[in-house]
């Protein structure tokens, strides 16, 4: 299982050093919530300020772009060091441009879908993708409580992918903790962002670990 710690919930007076362990302590991944107040009802931040650690950490950086028209600041997130770029179905009118436009400018790309949205929504776009990203929780916020709902989708987007020989991997996103990262880790998750759970643990190496262990 692959953790990609959320800096949502990171110090942001001193994110680096909040930052920096991650790795060491085992999460390969970084997710990085961007929220424009428009997509979602909060606003986070934009490329700059994950441009900086790029060159300082040697991690995975996931870019989760909660915002309306990616298509246009797109390339500002991968100029900025996104490694990954995960869009919003509903926030575009043409994922397929949009997941061609993202491979051109030599990112992996992923589709996420927010709670009311199902699986077959996205169907025809899974075997041109590197990531799928369930949502647990309505986007917008931190700190909010898991859906058993996502749980369910990431069975069926394992079954597809044994199926049809897909390859992307599956990641989910919100209130996840020990116990429902391991239910999902049996339903074919390989990727969970956790931000509240590992930044404001009392002991994140202990809490990572235990997610490691999945
Ligand atoms: C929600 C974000 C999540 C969030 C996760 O809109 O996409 O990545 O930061 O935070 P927790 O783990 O606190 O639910
Ligand atoms: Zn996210």
């Amino acid at each position: 299982m692959h953790i990609s710690p959320s800096i949502l919930a990171a110090n942001f007076n001193d994110l680096y050093n909040d930052v920096k362990d991650l790795k060491k302590m085992g999460c390969n991944y970084l997710h990085i919530d961007v929220m424009d107040g428009h997509f979602v009802p909060n606003i986070s931040f934009g490329p700059v300020v994950y441009k900086g650690l790029k060159k300082q950490l040697d991690m995975i950086f996931d870019v989760h772009l909660m915002i309306d028209n990616p298509r246009f600041y797109a390339a500002k997130f991968v100029e900025a060091g996104a490694d990954i770029i995960t869009f919003h179905l509903e926030a575009v009118k043409d994922s397929y441009e949009m997941i061609n436009y993202l491979k051109q400018l030599g990112v992996k790309v992923g589709i996420s879908i927010k709670p009311k949205t199902n699986v077959e929504s996205i169907e025809k776009y899974l075997p041109f993708l590197d990531i799928i990203l369930v949502m647990s929780v309505e986007p917008g916020f931190g700190g909010q409580t898991f859906m058993e709902s996502a749980i369910e989708k990431i069975q069926v987007l394992n079954d597809l992918r044994i199926a049809n020989k897909y390859t992307y991997l599956i990641e989910v996103d919100g209130g996840i903790n020990q116990e429902n990262a391991s239910l999902c880790k049996n339903a074919g998750c390989d990727i969970v962002v956790a931000g509240t759970y590992i930044f404001k643990a009392i002991d994140r190496e202990k809490t990572i670990k235990g997610l490691l262990k999945l």
